[in-house]
């Protein structure tokens, strides 16, 4: 169980640091949220950014591209130093040429569903990819409500690896925290994002762990 925090809740002006207190509280990913006004109803940040961040951490950089042109733009992101790459499946460029562009420039390649689109459509690609990331809420802003229907689209997912014998991660983003977080990994989910439920909480490291317990303990009997 993988947790991975999302930036696009912090205070922007403290992003260093707020990044490095994650870090330090024991995330796993670093998740951060690239959004270009036109793939999405709202602006974030850049590959310049990222690209500064890179040096003071060293968790892995979860780097989730909602943009229309994620080909045109992934040479930015893989020099950014980006370990995680992924892209909506419904932008405008060709999914294939993404993921190999991603993969030869060194990072993981990823798929991203939103709450639209269905299991199926990342089937065929899920033997080229690392992650698949399924949207939880609409993609586009932070401390929105977690979309339950979305579990049937994980467990179809999660079905369809196992049974492919992969090793591809299954995350959730949006609306994740210590109640919807268990429902998630019970359905399959195992990296899950967390923005403004553990941003908001006093103390880091104990707001990463009791998430990361919660999402474990919901596989045992007991959970
Ligand atoms: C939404 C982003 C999410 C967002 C999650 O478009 O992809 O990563 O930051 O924020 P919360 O956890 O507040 O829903
Ligand atoms: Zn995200």
């Amino acid at each position: 169980m993988k947790i991975a925090p999302s930036v696009l809740a912090c205070d922007f002006s403290r992003l260093g640091e707020e990044s490095l207190a994650m870090e330090a509280a024991g995330a796993d990913l670093l998740h951060l949220d690239v959004m270009d006004g036109h793939f999405v109803p709202n602006i974030s940040f850049g590959a310049p950014v990222i690209k500064s961040l890179r040096p003071r951490l060293s968790i892995p950089f979860d780097v989730h591209l909602m943009i229309s042109e994620p080909l045109r733009y992934a040479r930015d992101f893989l020099q950014a130093g980006a370990d995680y790459i992924t892209f909506h499946i419904e932008s405008d460029s060709p999914v294939e040429k993404t993921i190999e562009t991603i993969r030869q420039g060194g990072a993981k390649p990823g798929l991203v569903l939103k709450p639209v689109t269905e299991a199926q459509a990342v089937f065929p690609y899920l033997d080229q990819i690392d992650m698949v990331l399924v949207m939880t809420v609409e993609p586009g802003f932070g401390g929105q409500a977690f979309m339950e229907h979305m579990m049937s689209k994980v467990r179809a997912i999660r079905e369809e690896i196992d049974r492919r014998g992969l090793s591809v991660l299954l995350e959730v983003d949006g609306g994740i925290d210590e109640i919807t977080g268990p429902i998630a990994a019970r359905a399959g989910a195992d990296v899950f994002v967390a923005g403004s439920s553990l941003f908001k909480q006093k103390d880091y490291a104990a707001a990463v762990k009791n998430l990361r317990e919660r999402c474990a303990g919901a596989l045992s009997p007991q959970g």
